[in-house]
């Protein structure tokens, strides 16, 4: 319901999303790439080749320059993605692995629709909405979910859909005033 409204927004601030832009080139995430829980915005600094947007609020979506298709799909429903096995090249998922109430289950399914070798990239701050994360996020500290989302990839692996060593990073400057961009990320082996 929540989603229902239109919210042309953005949920971080300019050097925050400038760091989601930076960390996407930095590794290299083009081809066809999927944006988990998407917006009007996908933050890259040069469009993938082909961009698939999954979100809550289709005018939000439709309204991505970025995007070269719109899905509306609500994954706390149905965490079973609508895309083949190993179609896409990357998968990113911008401040809102918070929202997810079976991560795990959205895990094994965007291990299955990545080819190997293909990036997961989570991304967020230290704000969100508590009444509409999981507790675990509000009961947690921001260092904390850093080790929770890494959970979440080390938890969903299944036999022949793995994932390499997730990566925990802080992108912005330690002890700087804006908000903080943490990364986690990792490799579908
Ligand atoms: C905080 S916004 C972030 C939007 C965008 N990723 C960005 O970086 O600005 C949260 C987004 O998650 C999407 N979302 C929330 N719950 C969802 C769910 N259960 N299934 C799919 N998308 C969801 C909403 O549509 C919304 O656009």
């Amino acid at each position: 319901m929540f989603y229902e409204h239109d919210r042309f927004v953005t949920h971080i601030d300019d050097r925050a999303i400038a760091a989601v832009g930076a960390l996407y080139e930095e590794l290299g995430i083009g081809g066809r790439v999927l944006d988990l829980m998407s917006s009007w915005i996908s933050h890259f600094r040069t469009a993938p080749a082909e961009l698939v947007v999954l979100g809550l609020n289709a005018a939000e979506l439709t309204a991505n320059q970025q995007a070269s298709e719109a899905v509306v799909y609500d994954l706390n429903d149905d965490p079973t993605l609508p895309f083949e096995d190993a179609s896409f090249d990357a998968v990113t998922c911008c401040v809102s692995v918070d929202y997810l109430i079976r991560p795990l289950d959205v895990f094994s399914e965007v291990r299955r629709v990545l080819r190997p070798g293909g990036l997961f990239v989570n991304t967020f701050s230290n704000r969100y909405f508590p009444t509409k994360v999981i507790q675990g996020w509000t009961k947690t500290s921001e260092e904390q979910h850093g080790l929770l989302v890494a959970l979440y990839y080390r938890r969903s692996a299944q036999p022949g859909l793995g994932w390499d060593e997730p990566v925990i990073e802080l992108r912005t400057p330690p002890g700087t005033p804006g908000d903080p961009l943490y990364a986690v990320y990792a490799r579908a082996v």
